[in-house]
């Protein structure tokens, strides 16, 4: 699964992998979660399988982190699944997440620690509050959403002050447009909380034209593509490079 993407332009120049992971590949890296007891609850194995089997999202971000071993901080990062799929592709790069959610990081801990994922660690933390100090690469998937617009944009320069040269700032965000995408992303995550499948609710998505001109005001070299594929979402990837 590694590449050998090794500079800057190779990340605009190459196509966007917009394939979720083969059967097997899902399968390999989602046995971590099944329980460790035979009448254990699957729930967590079963939603990660059919999130990697279907959802384009971490070859995506795999790709766009290969060019670069800076240590990442993964915002929001529910159960760690992006620390699993980097070691499933041979990223050894050092792995902190943070979530809100006390119960997917107790899980996500135990999980890799079972897994014996070396050098990854997960901790509690609400967005909406503050940041751990970090200087690296910044991985933000599928959370942006749950923050306010003010909070969105003081968090991205934060985060973006984070970067060290030839890091990645890697988003991958339902944005705002007039699509029936972006009405069936907004309609889904509301339909996810009221189900109780996610706590938060979705307070506000990014438009493209926003995110753009905070990066690249930022002075990072920047790349919007989709990445949906096969799913009726309107979700994108966002990249940054501090050059
Ligand atoms: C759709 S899930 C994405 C999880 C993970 N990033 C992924 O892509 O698999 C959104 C995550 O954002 C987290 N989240 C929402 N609001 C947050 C906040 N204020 N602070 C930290 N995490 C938050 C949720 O708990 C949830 O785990």
């Amino acid at each position: 699964m590694t590449s050998n993407a090794s500079d800057s332009t190779s990340l605009a120049d190459a196509p966007l992998s917009t394939t979720p992971f083969p059967r097997e590949d899902a399968r390999g890296i989602a046995r971590a979660f099944l329980p460790g007891h035979v009448l254990g609850n699957r729930y967590d194995y079963y939603y990660t399988l059919t999130k990697l089997r279907t959802d384009p999202l971490y070859p995506g971000v795999l790709q766009a982190l290969r060019p670069t071993t800076a240590p990442v901080l993964d915002l929001g990062c529910g159960l760690g699944l992006l620390a699993h799929a980097l070691r499933a592709d041979g990223q050894s790069l050092s792995f902190t997440g943070v979530d809100i959610d006390a119960d997917k990081i107790r899980r996500g801990r135990a999980v890799a620690a079972r897994a014996g994922l070396s050098d990854v660690r997960l901790d509690v933390l609400d967005l909406g509050v503050g940041l751990p100090d970090h200087r690296g690469s910044v991985t933000i998937l599928d959370v942006l959403q749950y923050l306010s617009p003010e909070r969105q944009r003081e968090l991205l320069g934060n985060v973006i002050a984070m970067l060290v040269p030839g890091a990645r700032l890697v988003i991958r965000s339902g944005l705002a447009d007039d699509t029936p995408r972006s009405r069936t992303t907004r309609i889904t995550d509301r339909l996810a909380n009221l189900a109780g499948w996610m706590q938060e609710r979705a307070k506000s998505y990014p438009t493209a034209d926003g995110l753009r001109s905070q990066l690249e005001g930022a002075g990072l070299q920047t790349t919007l593509r989709p990445l949906y594929g096969d799913t009726p979402f309107n979700n994108w990837l966002i990249t940054g490079i501090r050059a």
